[in-house]
Parts: C-alpha cells; structure tokens; sequence
C-alpha cells in the first residue's frame, strides 16, 4: 500500500520523537514512589489513541495502576482486532551499569537506549502509529480495540478483573500483541507459545538473633548455608527438577514437534560469545531451543542474607531469603506447582531451621494456533514486509494474560513480536532497533488488511 508507505515516511521522525516523550515518563509498576509517573504515562497514552484516530479512549482506573483502552469501529460488520500491549516497565537498577540514562532515551548506531525501549513502550507504541497510518490515510480494513495495562511487569492481577467486568466491550474476535521477540531480522519469526511462571520466595529462619561466626559457628546451623543447600538440591545431576510431582502433567512433544523447534535458525557459539559464556547448561537430552522453549526450569531470581557491605563483618545470619521463579509449560499449573514446590520445601528443611515458602503472582503456559486464519494473517503480513516466511517458535518468556483472553474472553492471540533476545529487556542498556520499530509499524497494517480479507 502506497498510502501507508508515504504517511510513514513522511512522519518518521515525529513517531520516533513521540515515542521518547513515553520512554521518558519512569512508569516503573513495581515501585510506589513511580505511582504518579505511571499515571502520566496512561494519560500520555490516552491522548496517542486519540491522535491517531481512536472515536475514544479513556483511562480506566483499577485497585493498582491503570489500564488505557480505545477503539475505532468502522463498521460492526468487519472483524474486531483487540490490541494488547503495556505501558508500565521493569525498574531500572542497577542503574550504574547503564551508559545512559534509562529515562533519556538516545539513539546510537540505529539502536533506541532506554527502559521499556522494547518491553514495551516501543512495540506497543508501533500499534498507535499503526493505527494513525491506517486511519489517516483512510485506509482501516476492520475494528480495533485498543488496551495498554500498566500492571504487565507486576502480574496483571486487576486486569485480570477487568476482562471479567468488561467482556462485552471487549468483544472481538483475535487479540494481537507485539510484546515477544523474533530471531533476527533475517529470520523473523513467529512466537506460538510462551510459558507460565510459578514466583516464589524463601525465607530460611535459623537463631533468634545474628551471631558472632566465631563464638557460635560451627555450632549453629547458618540459615545461608542452608539455604543454599536447599537450593542446590532443586536440580539433580542431569539438571532436571527434584520436586515430586513438577513433571507430572508436563505434555511431551512428538519427535516432529521437536524436530520443528529445532529447525530454527541457531549458532551455538554465537550463543555462547554473546553471552560471554565459555558452556552452555541445561537438562540433559534436551537442546538449547527446547530448554527455553518447551521444558519447565526453576531459577533463583535473587538471594541475600547476611552481611554484604564493605569489606568483611564476621557474623551467622539469622536467616535467609532467596526469589526462585518457575517457568512452566502446557500442561502445568502455576498454583498446582506453588503448591508442590511449598510441599516439598517444607518436607525437605532440616530440623535445624525453619523455613517459610510464600508464593508471588503467577500465570499459565499458552500456546497460540499456527494454523489458524489469524496466524497466516501474521504470516502474510511478515511475507510481505521482510519477503520472508516467518518461522513458529515458542518463547521462553511469560504474558500472564495471554491465557485469560482464552479462559474470560474465548479470544485466541497472534505474539507478533519484533523484539530480539538481545535487546536487554528487564537488564541495563534496553534497547530497541530503530530499523525494528518501523518494520513493526510497516508490518502491523498488513496484518489488519489480510485479517480483514480472511473474514470475507
Ligand atoms: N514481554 C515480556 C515477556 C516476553 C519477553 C515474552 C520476551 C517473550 C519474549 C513481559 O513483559 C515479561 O517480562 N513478563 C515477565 C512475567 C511477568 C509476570 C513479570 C517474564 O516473562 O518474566
Ligand atoms: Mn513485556
Ligand atoms: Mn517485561
């Protein structure tokens, strides 16, 4: 479509500058002190909606941080698009590693620097662009529903609540989210999958108070001790997961599935380099793909205890904590699996401490049709725009919310993602190739146009 190619062109450099006054509201969901920012930021979301077209937007409030949603209906005939992004990011820390500030956004060497940059001011923000192409140029095949949370990095708990008291005006018949990653913009890709997450956190309780390490050590079990044994005894020696029970409902792939995962493009060195990792790792008998992809994982996400500041204090901690998050697969259940993980935890605390299991928010594993018309819709549209079929992967990250569109609204979701693993989402330096946000804003019309003509 000329139109769109032209508008885009034409109004490049002010879609890039609109998209860094978002970048530079710190709409931090996890931290309090950025309550107001993310309000600013739903605000400032709210008017792009209407800028590009929407008959209306608005600024739904909810028990946390605020969900944005507008629409354009053209005619209630043509099918309904419901986009769904979010506006809220990860906290910045450790904020010294960064080059530049993670609220100044910058562009170097074609790469946009900031928090959210990718995960998910950039991806969601080529949607609103999208749309203004679309609607400017007269051109919008179908309906769209528009809906940027703010609660994606906090779990989506009241958005959860929020397609249960709004499923009529929800109504549509697929969901589009650009909040995953591609292979690389010579193998695009997309996502068919992405796991569940189990959160939890421990707390190992030793004596009643912290102790000297030479009067009592020695002599007093050290919760950090324990902790850590505890903790290493997740993973057996060929890394797979020791609670009783975590493989139970786990769906085995046929050997073509696995074949498939394994068709896609991938260098182990390259890998490795990247990384600055001389071995990879992971449960034997299965392959790096499938170990993000398609296999459950347990992970510390963080421990501590004791003392940790400036150089040496001898003292036996009282206690100790750890974050250990589970990813999880089809047919797993994020509370099913909280609650064998507390279970076991609790079996497996030797006498000498005590240990308390709590469980953070969770989310089920998905897995999105590729044969469906809204797939090849996808498919279609990457053809089009990078001249290439894109390949199905499945994505080891998680969208909480992409399981309750099909268990409230009956929705299935195309993950068209065009982010790259390495864009250093939720790490220092997030970035987002610029070249990937006008592709994404390209690519997302197409979607629409052949969606709209499937439905004919
Ligand atoms: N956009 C990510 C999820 C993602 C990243 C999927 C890359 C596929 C590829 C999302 O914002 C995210 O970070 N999700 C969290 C879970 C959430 C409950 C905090 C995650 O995956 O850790
Ligand atoms: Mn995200
Ligand atoms: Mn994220």
């Amino acid at each position: 479509m000329q139109a769109w190619k032209d508008y885009q062109s034409q109004n490049k450099d002010r879609f890039l500058d609109e998209l860094f006054e978002l970048l530079r509201i710190p709409s931090v969901s996890a931290d309090s002190k950025y309550k107001e920012d993310v309000k600013l930021c739903a605000e400032a979301v709210k008017d792009q909606m209407l800028k590009a077209g929407c008959d209306k937007a608005e600024v739904c409030p909810t028990a946390g941080h605020p969900i944005v949603y507008g629409e354009k209906i053209v005619d209630a005939k043509l099918p309904t698009v419901l986009v769904y992004g979010h506006y809220d990011v990860q906290p910045a820390d450790p904020i010294n590693l960064w080059n530049s500030g993670p609220f100044e956004p910058v562009v170097k060497e074609g790469k946009i620097y900031a928090r959210g940059a990718c995960d998910d001011k950039g991806q969601m923000f080529m949607h609103i662009k999208a749309l203004e192409v679309m609607c400017k140029t007269n051109s919008l095949p179908c309906n769209v529903k528009i809906m940027i949370e703010g609660e994606e990095e906090v779990g989506s708990t009241n958005l959860g609540i929020f397609l249960e008291n709004n499923k009529e005006k929800l109504k549509a018949d697929i969901v589009l989210v650009s909040d995953t990653s591609m292979i690389s913009m010579e193998h695009p890709s997309i996502e068919s999958g992405l796991r569940g997450l189990a959160y939890m956190e421990v707390e190992v309780n030793g004596p009643n108070r912290d102790l000297h390490s030479g009067v009592y050590g020695g002599a007093v079990a050290n919760p950090a001790t324990i902790l850590c044994q505890l903790i290493a005894s997740m993973h057996d020696e060929n890394n797979h997961i020791t609670i009783p029970g975590f493989y139970d409902k786990v769906l085995t792939l046929s050997k073509e599935e696995r074949a498939a995962i394994n068709k896609a493009p991938f260098n182990l060195d390259e890998y490795k380099k990247e990384l600055g990792i001389t071995e990879i790792w992971g449960e034997t008998g299965y392959t790096t793909l499938e170990r993000t992809g398609i296999r459950p994982t347990l992970e510390v996400n963080g421990i501590w205890g004791g003392y940790i500041g400036e150089g040496a204090k001898t003292v036996l901690p009282a206690k100790a904590n750890a974050k250990i998050s589970m990813r999880l697969v089809p047919n797993q259940n994020s509370n099913e699996i909280a609650a064998l993980f507390q279970a076991h935890w609790e079996k497996i605390a030797p006498p000498f401490v005590t240990v308390k299991v709590t469980a953070h928010h969770g989310g089920e594993p998905v897995v999105t049709p590729t044969d469906s018309m809204a797939y090849k819709a996808a498919a279609k549209a990457i053809q089009t725009t990078f001249g290439k079929e894109p390949i199905p992967t499945r994505g080891g990250g998680s969208i909480p919310i992409i399981a309750l569109f099909e268990k409230t609204l009956g929705l299935k979701t195309v993950l068209l993602g065009f982010g790259l693993d390495n864009d250093n989402i939720h790490s220092p330096n997030e970035k987002y190739d610029v070249v990937n946000f006008y592709k994404g804003i390209e690519t997302i019309p197409y979607f629409h146009k052949y969606l709209a003509e499937g439905f004919e």
